[in-house]
């Protein structure tokens, strides 16, 4: 399939924009302050915090899985068995998780991942929430693929 190029430009802090690629949905995830803060409260409820799976490309192997911390890059398909998680920002959240700083919740089997897409443990999804290949074209453009 053929790079898509996106302007990350007006995506407003806090908000997810979702484009197709290679038919799967990206999500663009503009994260505030207050949402990276949120990133070290969760690690220890998590799989694998530092993201060392070998899927994942170079640039997402940390805490934020991000080239730039304030935008997330990730695919929005959950590594259980595909449905789409939802988006939930807002927390607390007890109906999801005692200590939920928000992220996403997959309605299919009850997968939660971080505001990274960091997975919990104790879910069935077994992977983080995948990063594809991308890169800065400039300091507002994208190019996915
Ligand atoms: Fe997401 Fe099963 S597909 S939890």
């Amino acid at each position: 399939g053929a790079p898509v190029t996106v302007d990350v430009g007006k995506i407003e802090p806090g908000q997810r924009v979702i484009v197709a690629w290679r038919g799967k949905p990206v999500w663009f995830v503009r994260r505030t302050p207050e949402m990276l803060a949120s990133l070290p409260k969760v690690a220890a409820d998590l799989r694998d915090p530092e993201s060392k799976e070998p899927q994942q490309p170079e640039y997402a192997r940390n805490e934020a899985r991000s080239i730039k911390p304030e935008l997330l890059v990730m695919v929005g398909s959950c590594t259980h068995l595909g449905c789409s998680p939802t988006f939930r920002p807002d927390h607390p959240a007890p109906e999801i998780d005692a200590n939920w700083q928000g992220g996403f919740y997959c309605p299919c089997h009850g997968s939660k991942f971080d505001l990274a897409g960091r997975v919990y443990k104790s879910v069935p999804a077994p992977l983080n929430l995948l990063v594809p290949p991308h890169r800065y074209k400039d300091d507002h453009t994208v190019v996915v693929g």
